[in-house]
């Protein structure tokens, strides 16, 4: 977890760091911290909480200088506290090092530099990295860091600035995301792509094993053994996040963007013709797809289980959170495809079963949101998203295009291997080409949904109810739910109830279910009546609102637009999304930046 960014140029660079961690908060928030070098000595501040605390320190106590480095924590090894804040600085105050990472050996680097009488201040595992540059350093700052980064085991994005050697940035990355660019008399090091300036134009996304030297003018690119490499750009997109554009937080915004997403992600699809770049003959040779995500994105990646089972009947599926895959035994042979499904590329879990399964000798392909990520760059095949940035620590409008581009992908396999019909085919296309106006129809039934969240954010318990694929996005709901606004929520496949859970439902609860598929309406029913026996009050999200059995059993009724049944999870989840949207925003919770959770969490 964690962001990183370093700046060389003529402004004063706090200035520049302060607004660049403000981009990189979604990453983490735990504490903020910039070390800053001026005239051969190295500065630094940091604080516990959010940016802003950083800010008002250094309004108070500036730090002037035209070269920093710049952190904001996810905490991992070592409480939040200013101590275990980032940047560290040597004993000697020759080295200062911002990471985003884990080092696995820091305790066995940590034990052998005490003995040589190193102090240290934090409880980190990235304290290490300072005291070890110090310890081998020759005066030669760039043999220094290469020699240190051989000595690290694990994952590691590095920012390293030294006292003695103005005007420059030194990164090296293994496993964590870095990228690297100078434009205009102005260098730059960053997490993320879309947390630098535009005016940079392109930029260089650094591959593992590679190590930066960034000066206003230059960027010169090594391997880890010192060998200089040539440089690949990549143009940075006109997109612009940081602006909330009158929206009252980034959540509101991503969801009020489903539609244009879906649009972008159905033309996106279509015009680079994403499913043709497959091999064929292997497509067709499929016996398995393994489906592998976290969180929003297993979600997505449960609904196309439920897809696969249906359109796919002669191909085996098996989908697993990315935390357990890698520890079941992974069945991968030459006719196995795995599927990493993720918003941002960079989830560890996720990117550590991808790997996994390359080095197994399997075939990967990545349903992704950013096209210079990770998991796009190390999978054999990617499918783009384009939802466009999300920032929102809760996953939106990335999750409804997942669902979307992956049923895309579904029926392009269903043709390609013939177990769908040409006309199937083309009503499920024209179905799919209905989805944005019918998302936009979703989103406009918020008023009921506000008023219904303004009644009840005190709830203590929320049940949300589904069968099949709406039990899908009852996962999805619920995660959302938890995620923001603290209550406790749990999903069930409403067949289930009567097995245990039942005896949790009382009066005081509420039970939320989705009801997207007409065969399922008494079924549904008669788990509704088991909850309403028991006191609990009913929600039902529902094309069919007009079913007297549906409007005598709820007490609110939501009624969402008609969508092919095997599709409907891209738009009924939307009022769930809205749901957890009006619920912390009534509780007066921190929407976009929930306790404890950062945006894209790249540690296992
Ligand atoms: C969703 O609201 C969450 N913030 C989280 O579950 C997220 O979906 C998960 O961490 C996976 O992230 P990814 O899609 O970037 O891989």
């Amino acid at each position: 977890m964690c962001g990183i960014i370093g700046y060389v140029g003529d402004k004063q660079a706090s200035d520049v760091i302060i607004a660049g961690l403000k981009l990189l908060e979604y990453r983490g928030y735990d504490s903020a911290g910039i070390a800053v070098s001026n005239k051969g000595k190295i500065k630094v501040a940091k604080k516990e909480g959010r940016i802003v605390n950083l800010e008002n320190h250094l309004k108070e106590e500036p730090l002037l200088g035209n070269l920093a480095i710049g952190h904001t924590r996810w905490a991992t090894h070592g409480k939040p506290n200013d101590a275990n804040a980032h940047p560290f600085i040597g004993n000697k105050r020759k080295y200062a090092v911002v990471h985003n990472g884990i080092i696995e050996n820091y305790l066995e680097i940590k034990e052998e530099l005490m003995s040589e009488g190193v102090k240290f201040s934090s409880k980190t595992d990235s304290e290490v990295i300072v005291h070890l540059l110090e310890y081998l350093d020759n005066g030669d700052p760039i043999a220094t860091i290469l020699k240190a980064v051989k000595k690290l085991k694990g994952a590691f994005a590095l920012g390293i600035i030294h006292a003695e050697t103005p005007n420059t940035i030194f990164a090296a990355k293994r496993d964590n995301p870095l990228i690297v660019g100078c434009a205009g008399g102005e260098g730059y090091i960053c997490s993320d792509i879309n947390s630098l300036p535009q005016s940079l134009k392109k930029v260089i996304v650094l591959d593992n094993k590679q190590f930066a030297v960034v000066k206003k003018n230059s960027v010169e690119l090594y391997n880890f053994l010192g060998k200089p490499l040539d440089k690949n750009y990549v143009e940075l997109s006109p997109e612009e996040w940081g602006d909330l554009k009158g929206y009252e937080c980034y959540m509101d915004k991503e969801i009020c963007e489903i539609p244009d997403a879906l649009t972008r992600a159905i033309k996106n699809y279509r015009e680079n013709k994403s499913f043709e770049k497959i091999d064929k003959d292997y497509l067709k040779s499929l016996r398995r797809i393994n489906i592998v995500g976290c969180g929003t994105a297993l979600h997505a990646g449960l609904y196309g289980e439920k897809l696969i089972k249906k359109y796919l009947p002669d191909i085996d599926v098996y989908s697993e959170m990315a935390s357990e895959f890698r520890y079941n035994p992974v069945k991968v042979d030459e006719k196995t495809l795995t599927i990493t499904i993720s918003q941002s590329g960079e989830t560890a879990d996720t990117l550590v079963c991808q790997k996994m399964v390359s080095e197994l000798g399997g075939k990967t392909l990545t349903i992704c949101n950013v096209p210079t990520s990770s998991m796009v760059y190390y999978a054999d095949y990617n499918l783009q998203l384009c939802a466009g940035k999300e920032v929102a620590v809760a996953s939106t409008k990335a999750y409804n295009t997942q669902d979307l581009v992956f049923a895309m992908f579904i029926f392009d396999l269903a043709l390609l291997r013939g177990s769908i019909s040409q006309a199937e085919y083309d009503n499920l296309m024209k179905e799919i080409d209905a989805l944005p106006k019918k998302a936009q129809e979703a989103i406009d039934v918020r008023g009921e949904i506000e008023a219904f969240s303004n009644k009840n954010f005190r709830k203590k318990s929320v049940f949300y109810l589904g069968r099949g694929i709406d039990y899908c996005v009852a996962m999805e709901g619920s995660l959302k739910l938890k995620e923001i606004s603290y209550i406790h929520c749990e999903a069930y496949a409403a067949g289930e109830l009567k097995h245990g859970t039942l005896a949790l439902i009382e009066k005081d609860v509420i039970a939320i279910a989705l009801l997207t598929d007409y065969d399922m309406v008494d079924k549904m029913y008669s788990s509704l009546a088991e909850v309403r026996t028991r006191g609990a009050s009913i929600m039902v999200i529902t094309p069919f609102a007009d079913e007297m059995k549906l409007k005598e059993i709820s007490d609110y009724l939501i009624e969402i637009p008609k969508v092919h049944k095997d599709l409907s999870a891209v738009v009924s989840v939307i009022p769930t999304q809205l749901i957890s949207y009006y619920i912390a925003r009534a509780k007066g919770c921190d929407i976009d930046k929930p306790r404890n959770l950062a945006k894209s969490v790249t540690v296992e």
